[in-house]
């Protein structure tokens, strides 16, 4: 029988993986090793059957046994494993949440519902490590992949507006204490029904401003505010998240020659759902109606919201699509700088397309192609 490890599988991402992997009953037809960093001999997750204690994560050996190796454990684990495994000579496959290899000339991107084909002629000629995107670039890629596929984008903006989640569990919890400092700080004003807002907006300012406001993580406010910075500083003046836009989906697509895309990436108070506003300047003049065609055939997740004030308020949120697998995009438009300029909105969980189901849907695939 097929063996595949897991590790990373306690961590945001991870868990988010195993509820998706129980709901799919992914748990059959080969045999599951959990490995921990920290906990081995402990016992591992209940995924409906007999599995044995935490192996070591660190231990090469062990995993080099498996043919599969999932990883949701982050980049510097990456880094540190899978070239010793490789080194020793395992040549099974590396399924990976992180961003350390998804660069690497002999790795691919994965999104299968936009690059099966990319996949598939990947797995034939012997491409062992399969990567997970950049949550921002697969969302936007579930949303408006047809468009590329139909050869329709000559270039791409995208201004983002990215949960807390893309930075970590740390940062979601922070941003909790935010909203709960500031709702305190304003709670007796907003009791009075006489009070002034601008001294209640006062009040939320002196929260921000407060020494205990708690900052350690979003590096500022962002319950009340936003960060329109995320990831480091690239030389080009673009942080790196803007950076991996066009990276990332140009090596996802393969395209040739590479379609310039760039965007302002922000982070904003949602909890787990990325949005983006984006603009496609069109190959050619389409109309709306059948671009909303094409947009809407893509894939199956992907759900055009109409252009209308109550659609879209209730449709096309982090709020509406947290949890979900649907990726709506709506506002869908032609600007008024000309034809064949396209505007549109869209929203995604980034823990799930974001992150998770690429990773999940992968393994499926590798477990097939093995089988
Ligand atoms: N880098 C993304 C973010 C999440 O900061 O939102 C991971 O893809």
């Amino acid at each position: 029988m097929l063996k595949v490890a897991f590790i990373g599988w306690r961590g945001m991402v991870g868990s988010v993986l195993m509820d998706r992997m129980r709901a799919e009953g992914d748990f059959a037809g080969f045999e599951p090793l959990f490995a921990s960093t920290s906990q081995v001999g402990q016992s591992g997750p209940d995924i409906g059957m007999e599995i044995p204690p935490l192996a070591d994560a660190f231990d090469t050996e062990q995993l080099a046994q498996s043919d599969i190796i999932v990883t949701c454990q982050g980049s510097d684990y990456t880094k540190q494993v899978h070239p010793e495994l490789r080194q020793k000579g395992w040549n099974g496959y590396w399924i990976d949440a992180s961003s350390a290899l998804r660069m690497a000339d002999d790795s691919i991107i994965v999104l299968d519902p936009v690059n099966r084909e990319v996949i598939d002629n990947a797995l034939a000629g012997g491409v062992k490590n399969f990567i997970g995107g950049n949550c921002t670039v697969s969302l936007m890629l579930m949303a408006v992949g047809g468009l590329f596929k139909q050869g329709l984008v000559e270039w791409m903006t995208s201004m983002t507006y990215q949960a807390a989640s893309g930075a970590g569990a740390k940062n979601m919890r922070e941003l909790v204490s935010q909203m709960k400092t500031i709702g305190e700080s304003g709670e007796s004003l907003l009791r009075d029904p006489a009070s002034a807002v601008l001294d209640i907006d006062q009040c939320v300012l002196d929260a921000m401003d407060s020494p205990g406001f708690p900052v350690e993580h979003c590096g500022g406010p962002l319950a009340g505010s936003l960060i329109p910075w995320i990831d480091s500083a690239m030389e080009s003046g673009q942080t790196r998240e803007e950076w991996k836009g066009f990276a990332e989906t140009n090596k996802i697509l393969q395209t040739d020659p590479v379609i310039p895309i760039d965007g302002i990436c922000v982070r904003i108070g949602a909890m787990r759902s990325h949005s983006q506003a984006i603009t496609i300047k069109l190959t050619r003049d389409v109309p709306v109606d059948e671009i909303t065609e094409i947009l809407g055939a893509a894939n199956d997740w992907v759900e055009v919201v109409p252009n209308t004030k109550e659609d879209s308020v209730r449709r096309l949120t982090p709020a509406a699509v947290t949890g979900r697998l649907t990726v709506p995009v709506g506002r869908i438009r032609k600007m008024n700088i000309g034809p064949e300029y396209l505007s549109l909105f869209t929203v995604g969980d980034q823990l799930l397309w974001g992150a998770a189901e690429p990773v999940r849907r992968m393994f499926r695939i590798a477990l097939a192609h093995l089988g």
